[in-house]
C-alpha cells in the first residue's frame, strides 16, 4: 500500500482552503505518480483532504486558525469543547476573547514579537472561558508562510493543562513548608508554621492541630490559629464529631455544612457558615491526630467547599506535619532522657556522699518532683516490729498534715501497696472520697494520687507516694521515670541500713543506667524501621571483637554504651535526608557527616558517659586518613571507635536501607578485607575474620 506523506505547508501558498498537491510514494520513498491515472490522483487528493479535516476534528487539542491580525478564521470541535465558543461565535473575533487578564501586556508583546517574526511560540496561558471559569492551556503557535514567504496565517495548538499546573503549584506548596519545618526543630515551633502555611495556601482563614490522646480517648485541640485560635487547649471527645470520625477511618473528611452534617463538629467557630476539612495525621502507621482548616462561606453554599485539589494539598501537608512532629517528638524526648540521666546520676552522688537518710531522701525528693512534674511527694518508711509506714520525708505540701502520717497495713493506699507488692495508682481522688488519708491533706486540693512500694532484696523498706493537683495522665515514659527513682530510694534506704551492702546497691545503680540507655537505643532505631535492632547487634559484635582484641573489662562497659549510642547524633539529622530512598547530594552529606559531632555535643554533658564518647564521636574516621569530622589517622583514632567502625559496616551493609538492599555475608566479607587499611584497622579486621561471623 502507498503512503501519503504531506508536503511542507509552511511554504504552500493557501494552503488552508485547499490542501496541498500530496506527493504519492511507495514503501521505500520512491515516487510512483508516474504509474497512477491523473483521475486517481484527483481522488486521492479528495480522500486525503477529507481524512485530514476528520483528524483535526477528532484530535483532543483545540486547534484555531487566526490572520495575520489574530482573527480567527477556523476552529476545530475541540476548541469548543475547551472554550465553550462555538465556531460561529469565534470566527471572525479575535483571539483576545480568550483573555483573563492573568497575563501582563508585555507578556502578549512578547509573543506577537515571536510570531511575526516567523517564530514558533510555545507557552503557558491562563485563560477565561465562555462560562467565565479560568483555566491554564499550553498553546504552541506557529506561524505558516505563503508562496511569497510572508506570513499569512497562525495555527495555534491548545491543551488544557490546569490540572498539571496546579499539580506543579502543588508540589511548590509542598516544599515551601517542608523547607520551612526543616528550620524548625521543637514542636513549639512547627505549629504556627503548619497552620500558617495551611491557611496561605488554601485561602483558609481557620486551621488547627489536634491531637489523639489515646490514654484519655479525647481529642486534644493543641493550637488553632486564625477563626480557629479560640479552640486552643480545648478537649472534645474522640467517639463523635468529624476529628472522632476521621480518627477512626484514617479518611479525610470535608463538609460544606457544619450545621446539618452527620458528624456535626464539636469544633465549629460559631460562624454561620462556613466548611471544614479535616485531614488525618499519621506517622509511621499511626494516628497521631488531624489537621483541620475552616473557611467561610459568604455566598451561601456551593463555591467555597474545598475543592480536590485543594483536599490533596491538604492531605500532603499533613503527612509532612506528621513526620516533622514525629521527629520534634523523638528529639524532645531524647533531651528528656539526657536530663533524667543527668539527674539519676545527681542522684547517685548524693547517694553515695551522705549517710544521712533525711538529708539524701530530701533531695532524692526534690527530683522526684522535677523529674515526674507532679505536686508533691513523700516517703514512708516501714517499721518491721510494729508493721507500721511512718513518714520519713515530704516536699511539696502545703500544710503539716502528711508528717504525722502512721498508717496500718490495711490502708487502702500506701498500705495496699505494700501488701500486693505493686504500684497503687487513684487517679481520681474525688471519686474516692473520703480519701482515707482526708484529715492529713485537708487543704492540699490534690486531684491525684500515685504510690510505688520500695522493695531491696526481697524486703519492703517503704513506700514512696507522689500528688497531683492537676488534670493529670500518666505515660510510659513517666512509670519507668518512677520505677527508676524507687530504685534509687530504695538503694538509699538500704544504704544507711546497711553499710556492707554499699558496693552491690551500686551494681543496681548501674543496672538501673544501663536499661535507660537500651531503652534509649531501642528507641533511636524505632525512627528508622530499616535499622531495626541494628544497635543491639552491632553491640553485641563489637563486644565479641572488642573481647578478641583483650580489651579489659573496665573498657568494654564504656565501649558497650557508646556502641548503643553510637548513631544517636541522627537525631538531630532531619528525616528527609535520613530516610532518603536514594543517594545524598553534597549539602546533605555535610548535614550527615554532621552527625558525630550532634553525638558529642548531646552527650558530653553526662560525666557518667563521657568515657563512652569515643565511639559516637569517632565511628566514622578511616584508618588512612579519609573519615570524618576530624579526618585522623591510624593509631590517632582511638581503639574503641576503630573496633566499632568494622562492627557498625557489617551491620550495615547486611541490613536492607532506604538507600539500597542488604548485600551478602561472603560480598561484605571480601568488602571488609579489601578495605583493610584503608577505612580499617587491620588488627581489627583480622580479629574480625578469625571471628567468622556469619549472620
Ligand atoms: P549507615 O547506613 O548506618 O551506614 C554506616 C556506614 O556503613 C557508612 O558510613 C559506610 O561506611 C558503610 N556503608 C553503609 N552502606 C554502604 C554501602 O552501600 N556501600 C558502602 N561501601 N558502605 C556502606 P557513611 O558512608 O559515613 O554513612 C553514614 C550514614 O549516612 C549512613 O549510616 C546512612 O545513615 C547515611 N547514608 C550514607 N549513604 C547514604 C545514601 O546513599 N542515602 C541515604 N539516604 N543515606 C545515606
Ligand atoms: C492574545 O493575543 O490574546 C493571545 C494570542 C493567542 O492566544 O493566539
Ligand atoms: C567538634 O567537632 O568541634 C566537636 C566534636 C568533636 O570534637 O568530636
Ligand atoms: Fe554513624
Ligand atoms: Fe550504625
Amino acid at each position: 500500500m502507498a503512503q501519503v506523506r504531506q508536503r511542507d505547508t509552511s511554504s504552500d501558498s493557501d494552503s488552508l482552503q485547499r490542501p496541498a498537491a500530496p506527493r504519492i510514494v511507495d514503501r521505500s520513498g520512491m515516487p510512483i505518480e508516474s504509474q497512477q491515472t491523473a483521475q486517481l490522483w484527483y481522488l486521492r487528493v479528495e480522500e486525503d483532504a477529507r481524512l485530514q479535516r476528520a483528524a483535526l476534528d477528532a484530535t483532543a487539542n483545540a486547534i484555531v486558525i487566526t490572520d495575520t491580525d489574530g482573527v480567527i478564521r477556523w476552529v476545530n470541535p475541540a476548541f469548543t469543547t475547551l472554550t465553550g465558543y462555538s465556531a460561529e461565535e469565534a470566527i471572525g473575533l479575535t483571539t483576545r476573547l480568550l483573555r483573563s487578564g492573568g497575563q501582563t501586556e508585555a507578556y502578549y508583546r512578547e509573543l506577537w514579537e515571536t510570531i511575526t517574526a516567523g517564530e514558533i511560540w510555545r507557552g503557558e496561558l491562563l485563560n477565561r472561558r465562555k462560562d467565565g471559569s479560568l483555566y491554564v492551556e499550553e498553546q504552541t503557535i506557529t506561524p505558516v508562510r505563503n508562496a511569497l514567504g510572508r506570513i499569512s496565517h497562525y495555527v495555534a495548538i491548545k491543551q488544557d493543562v490546569t490540572e498539571r499546573s496546579q499539580r506543579a503549584r502543588e508540589l511548590e506548596a509542598v516544599s515551601t513548608v517542608s523547607a520551612a519545618l526543616r528550620i524548625a526543630s521543637t514542636r513549639a515551633e512547627m505549629l504556627p508554621v503548619i497552620l500558617e502555611q495551611i491557611c496561605n495556601l488554601l485561602h483558609a482563614d481557620g486551621a488547627m492541630i489536634a491531637i489523639h490522646d489515646r490514654a484519655s480517648g479525647e481529642v486534644f485541640l493543641e493550637r488553632g490559629y486564625g477563626a480557629m485560635a479560640g479552640m486552643s487547649g480545648l478537649r472534645v471527645s474522640a467517639d463523635s464529631g468529624v476529628i472522632g470520625h476521621v480518627l477512626r477511618t484514617g479518611e479525610p473528611y470535608q463538609t460544606a455544612d457544619i450545621w446539618s452534617d452527620p458528624h456535626l463538629s464539636q469544633i465549629h467557630t460559631g460562624r454561620l457558615n462556613e466548611s471544614l476539612a479535616v485531614a488525618p495525621l499519621s506517622a509511621q502507621n499511626t494516628l497521631i491526630g488531624a489537621l483541620i482548616v475552616s473557611r467561610a462561606m459568604i455566598g451561601g453554599c456551593g463555591e467555597e467547599i474545598f475543592n480536590d485539589a485543594e483536599l490533596r494539598l491538604l492531605i500532603s501537608i499533613a503527612d509532612i506535619a506528621a513526620s516533622a512532629l514525629r521527629r520534634a517528638e523523638l528529639h524532645e524526648q531524647t533531651k528528656q532522657r539526657l536530663q533524667r540521666l543527668q539527674a539519676i546520676h545527681n542522684v547517685n552522688i548524693t547517694i553515695s556522699a551522705s549517710l544521712d537518710l533525711g538529708v539524701t531522701l530530701g533531695v532524692l525528693l526534690d527530683h522526684v518532683i522535677e523529674q515526674l512534674r507532679v505536686d508533691a511527694a513523700a516517703i514512708l518508711l516501714f517499721e518491721p516490729r510494729s508493721l507500721c509506714l511512718e513518714y520519713a520525708a515530704g516536699r511539696g505540701f502545703r500544710t503539716h498534715g502528711i508528717e504525722g502520717v502512721r498508717l496500718a497495713l490495711d490502708d487502702p493506699a500506701a498500705g495496699k501497696a505494700v501488701i500486693e507488692r505493686r504500684p497503687i495508682s487513684l487517679p481520681d481522688l474525688s471519686q474516692h472520697t473520703p480519701f482515707v488519708r482526708a484529715r492529713q491533706i485537708d487543704g492540699e486540693q490534690f486531684s491525684s494520687y500515685y504510690n510505688i512500694p520500695l522493695i531491696a532484696k526481697g524486703y519492703v523498706r517503704g513506700v514512696l507516694e507522689v500528688f497531683v493537683r492537676r488534670a493529670w495522665k500518666v505515660d510510659a515514659d513517666w512509670d519507668e521515670s518512677l520505677h527508676i527513682l524507687a530504685a534509687q530510694a530504695t538503694v538509699a534506704i538500704d544504704n544507711t541500713a546497711l553499710f556492707e551492702s554499699l558496693q552491690r546497691s551500686n551494681m543496681d545503680l548501674a543496672l538501673a543506667y544501663d536499661a535507660t540507655i537500651e531503652g534509649w537505643s531501642r528507641a533511636l532505631d524505632l525512627r528508622d524501621r530499616e535499622t531495626e535492632g541494628h544497635s543491639q547487634r552491632v553491640t553485641t559484635l563489637t563486644m565479641r571483637l572488642a573481647h578478641a582484641l583483650k580489651v579489659g573489662e573496665e573498657g568494654r562497659i564504656h565501649i558497650q554504651r557508646g556502641a548503643l549510642l553510637h548513631d544517636i547524633g541522627k537525631m538531630g539529622v532531619p528525616d528527609a535526608i535520613l530516610l532518603k530512598p536514594g543517594p545524598l547530594d553534597s549539602a546533605e552529606w555535610v548535614e550527615m557527616r554532621q552527625h558525630p559531632t550532634y553525638a558529642y555535643e548531646m552527650l558530653q554533658p553526662i560525666i557518667y558517659l563521657r568515657p563512652a564518647l569515643d565511639i559516637p564521636r569517632y565511628h566514622h574516621e578511616k584508618w588512612d586518613g579519609s573519615g570524618y569530622p576530624h579526618g585522623l589517622k591510624g593509631d590517632a583514632i582511638p581503639l574503641a571507635a576503630r573496633i566499632f567502625a568494622v562492627a557498625d559496616v557489617w551491620d550495615a551493609l547486611r541490613s536492607n536501607r532506604p538507600y539500597r538492599q542488604a548485600w551478602d555475608a561472603e560480598v561484605v566479607r571480601s568488602y571488609i578485607t579489601a578495605q583493610a587499611g584503608r577505612h580499617f584497622d587491620p588488627e581489627v579486621v583480622r580479629a574480625f575474620l578469625a571471628l567468622d561471623v556469619d549472620v
